[in-house]
């Protein structure tokens, strides 16, 4: 990894309020003004959507620059001095969706992960627990910022390892898997012919998975 960055130069603002923007507006357009929800809705159901996708976008840039890096890219120095704010942001922000989630989790709003005895079916319950296992994951991750923990070397080293990376990554691409193939493969299902959000992050897993894959040290 290129550690010895020199310049102070930090692009995170940027950054983070393109993919915020780009995230919210895709879920917009697909869902309010080609889809059919209503407006009434983007405070929480659709905003969720919008969060989620730029969280999974944020987290996977902060694990894949340096790999990308490392595999002679020529990442800028700006982006590079961004990977933390942009761990740190995409965690708070899968806080954020984890919260809302809870909050709207019921046959009404989400009728496809649930039987008709109220029970989740077998690919909601797998997708729930790719979803909160990344989560707990990524916790660990972050807590690996603490100081307390710094000085654990082989923590530390076992944490930003490739095996762990590419573990982390695979859970959060079994949340997506699970919770969307099935409508993934309806192409003429689609609003506005616009692919399902949990492709749009899959797609991004896929690209940051390879690259962690030859990249990372
Ligand atoms: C406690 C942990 C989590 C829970 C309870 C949870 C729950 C959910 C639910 C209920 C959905 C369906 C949302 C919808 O269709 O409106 C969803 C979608 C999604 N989640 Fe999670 N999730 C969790 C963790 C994560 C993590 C760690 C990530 C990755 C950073 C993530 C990224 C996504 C993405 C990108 C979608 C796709 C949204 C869509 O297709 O509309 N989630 N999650």
């Amino acid at each position: 990894m290129n550690e010895q960055i020199r310049t102070t130069k930090n692009s995170a603002a940027s950054i983070i309020f393109v993919t915020l923007a780009l995230s919210i507006g895709y879920a917009i357009l697909r869902y309010h003004i080609v889809g059919p929800v209503l407006w009434k809705d983007f405070p929480f159901f659709i905003l969720n959507k919008g969060l989620c996708l730029a969280a999974f976008i944020l987290l996977t840039l902060n694990f894949s620059l340096g790999p990308l890096n490392n595999l002679g890219a020529r990442v800028s120095p700006g982006w590079l001095n961004a990977r933390k704010a942009m761990g740190m942001t995409g965690f708070l922000l899968v806080m954020l969706h984890a919260l809302m989630s809870f909050l709207l989790f019921s046959p009404a709003v989400y009728g496809k992960f649930f039987d008709v005895n109220g029970t989740l079916t077998l690919l909601a319950g797998l997708s729930m627990l790719g979803g909160v296992t990344a989560f707990v994951v990524l916790w660990g991750y972050n807590m690996t910022f603490q100081t307390f923990l710094r000085e654990d070397k082989a923590f530390i080293q076992f944490i930003t390892s490739r095996k762990f990376m590419l573990f982390a990554l695979l859970l959060g691409a079994a949340h997506l898997f699970f919770m969307g193939y099935e409508g993934w493969l309806q192409p003429a299902g689609w609003h506005g012919n616009l692919p399902p959000i949990s492709l749009v992050a899959f797609s991004v897993f896929a690209a940051g998975y390879v690259i962690n894959l030859f990249g990372r040290e």
